[in-house]
């Protein structure tokens, strides 16, 4: 065989975020994590996503912890890999569209805190929702990937696929992430889409998807034959399943080829060791239920995210119909053709859902609407890649003129009206904007933390004695 050009596969590792995310909940603590970081810190990985997507509301809400003082601490640990985040767009980490100073200001504070790449994405693919943070994540000098929405439809052709990404090179990002939430990218197909793309733009290419629907390390492996630069993997106590690929597994499958990584077995060996009383303890509690770690064949025939599979499942036992479960996932594709055929990815796919839920519920179509799906009709989220159907918009707003603009511009600057709002609990500058993301949970955080501090801390007290070696 004629001597190949080298071209290590370089790796994003997740169990420090999506993994978990997937899996159990987001409900990994920075006391988990801190132990093993040293050694992940060793192994050579392009980036270690740790930060961002749920993280931040489910340190707040369920951990009790704060999450730019989880980011301070790995940056702490992680001397010699970068650490990536993820980020909604216009959204940030929220739910709703923010103000552009807002915005830019999470960015700011994410990069002083310790952020070195940042995975921008919008759930409707509107490219107007990333401009703002891809221009903040330039001017703080850190890297701005923008992430696709994966999924599939009439509109998503691969040109539709080639576009979309010459637009994002022409905006100054520095890669592009397929994002694949769903695990609806199969094998065959991620050659041509990741050879479309390699065309088409000169940027990096990464791709991250979920083994949800069993096809995903096949995946990877086309994808790497067609040329993509970066894999997203979890260690293997946190994978397959909801969750990613395993990182040993695709690390030994690239041994011996172009692609081989070059990092060493023994070493991940080493960090599974150390992460896999951590899953079965989650076992134990049923917070890892074993159900997510099969292969879910209905999100391909449905084309629904795992996660929202799930939810689906609680909100029909919470109005007692769970009978009309497969009667919901074949409304869920009519709506989403209704509302423009968007990505099914936060928040979009819970607005989709909860209205396919209503229509089958209330047995008559759009008799109930809520008030998320009627913004998303008024344009409130940003253009879908189809119109909307006219009727169902009619039904929704009425007369009202939908919005075309971008969403953000009709939003006046708030940085410093939140500042006032949440002023007696500030202690760090990024205070603001935890509470700007989460008013209610942060509050609550916020409470709980000052009454921690009037509380008697033996290690600080043992600091002060010089017990503890500085
Ligand atoms: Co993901």
């Amino acid at each position: 065989m004629a001597d190949q050009i080298k071209k290590p596969i370089k790796i994003t590792e997740t169990v420090l975020r999506d993994a978990h995310q997937s899996l159990i909940a987001t409900r990994m603590t920075t006391e988990e994590m801190l132990p093993i970081i040293d050694k992940m810190d060793k192994v050579g990985y392009h980036s270690v996503e740790c930060w961002g997507g749920a993280t931040f509301d489910a340190s707040l809400r369920f951990l009790k912890e704060d999450p730019w003082e989880r980011l301070r601490k790995l940056r702490e640990g992680f001397k010699n890999t970068k650490l990536q985040m993820l980020f909604r767009g216009q959204n940030i980490l929220g739910y709703r569209h923010y103000a552009d100073d807002v915005v830019e200001y999470f960015v700011q504070k994410s990069v002083a805190n310790g952020i070195d790449i940042i995975r921008i994405f919008d759930c409707l693919n509107d490219i107007r929702n990333l401009q703002t943070a891809v221009k903040a994540a330039n001017k703080e000098g850190a890297h701005a990937q923008v992430a696709l929405s994966y999924t599939l439809g009439d509109a998503y052709t691969l040109d539709y696929w080639r576009d979309i990404a010459k637009k994002i090179e022409e905006m100054g990002a520095d890669s592009i992430c397929i994002k694949d939430m769903a695990g609806l990218l199969v094998p065959y197909e991620a050659t041509r889409l990741i050879t479309t793309l390699k065309e088409a733009t000169s940027l990096p290419i990464q791709l991250h998807t979920h083994y949800t629907s069993g096809v995903a390390s096949m995946t990877y492996m086309k994808a790497v034959e067609a040329g993509v630069d970066v894999i997203d993997t979890a260690m293997s106590p946190f994978a397959l399943g909801t969750s990613q690929p395993a990182t040993e597994v695709m690390v030994e499958t690239f041994k011996g080829t172009p692609y081989d990584t070059g990092f060493d077995q023994n070493l991940l060996a080493e960090i599974a060791d150390y992460f896999r009383p951590i899953e079965e303890d989650a076992l134990g509690t049923g917070l890892l239920n074993p159900k997510v770690m099969g292969v879910n064949i209905k999100t391909l025939l449905y084309q629904v995210p795992g996660g929202m599979l799930s939810n689906l499942v609680s909100q029909l036992k919470e109005q007692h119909a769970e009978d009309k479960y497969y009667e919901v996932l074949k409304e869920i594709p009519r709506v989403r053709k209704d509302f423009g055929e968007p990505p099914l990815v936060t928040p979009s796919s819970q607005i989709v859902g909860t209205q396919a839920v209503l229509n089958v519920i209330a047995g008559e179509r759009y008799k109930m609407i809520t008030k998320e799906s009627k913004a998303l009709l008024s344009g409130e989220y940003g253009q879908t890649v189809k119109p909307f159907n006219p009727e169902v918009q009619k039904k929704a707003i009425g007369d009202k003129q939908p919005i075309t603009c971008r969403p953000a511009d009709l939003l006046e600057p708030e940085l410093d009206k939140i500042e006032k709002e949440m002023a007696q609990w500030k202690e760090q500058d990024e205070d603001v904007l935890t509470y700007a993301l989460f008013p209610q949970v942060a509050t609550d955080f916020f409470k709980y933390r000052a009454a921690q501090k009037t509380k008697v801390d033996p290690k600080a007290a043992d600091e002060k004695s010089g017990a503890y070696p500085v």
